[in-house]
């Protein structure tokens, strides 16, 4: 299995904005945290939320998102981790959506634009500044970053995490590694 550089390593030859990454290096965040209170291993679920779109530049769109990457990580991560990467765009690769792996990597690449925006909105646009229940009001408001899909967060409870809770060790996680994603 990958440690967290050699993850970020791999990443970094396949993307190149830096917002992308950022937003991977967010979802590994997530993941962490969550695999924490789950019992699951930390390190192998923020390798996967790193590595989710690694084909992101790569691919052509939705249609070939994650077909490109299974090729890049043949022989480098488990199936498993490969498996949960092809599901996150389950709609397109037809790969089911059935462990909680598979399920909190789709819940964390949605919340982590939500964390984002709830940061940016405030005067110091840092994550410190955000507290839980301001993050769980902004969940509630439809109209605050409506590109971030509540449908998919609630995906939550479905492997454990009852929804405010999954709100709150998201953004803790995020706190963690707020420096490296510049908020
Ligand atoms: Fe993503």
């Amino acid at each position: 299995m990958l440690t967290r550089d050699e993850a970020l390593t791999l990443v970094k030859r396949h993307v190149s904005e830096e917002n992308n990454l950022k937003h991977m290096i967010a979802v590994g965040a997530v993941m962490k945290e969550l695999a924490a209170r789950l019992g699951e291993d930390p390190v192998k679920w923020e390798v996967v939320g790193i590595l989710h779109d690694i084909d992101f530049e790569r691919c052509t769109g939705l249609t070939d998102h994650t077909l490109i990457a299974r090729e890049l990580l043949k022989g480098v991560v488990d199936d498993e981790v490969v498996g949960a990467i092809m599901a996150h765009n389950w709609e397109n690769t037809g790969v089911a959506l059935d462990t909680r792996m598979k399920k909190a990597l789709v819940a964390s690449d949605a919340v982590s634009g939500l964390i984002v925006a709830a940061a940016l909105v405030m005067p110091s646009k840092k994550l410190a500044e955000v507290k839980p229940e301001s993050l769980i009001k902004k969940y509630k408001s439809k109209e605050f970053a409506r590109g971030a899909s509540r449908e998919r967060m609630v995906i939550s409870a479905e492997f454990g995490v009852p929804l405010e809770e999954f709100l709150t060790a998201a953004l803790e996680g995020m706190k963690k590694v707020a420096d490296e994603l510049g908020l």
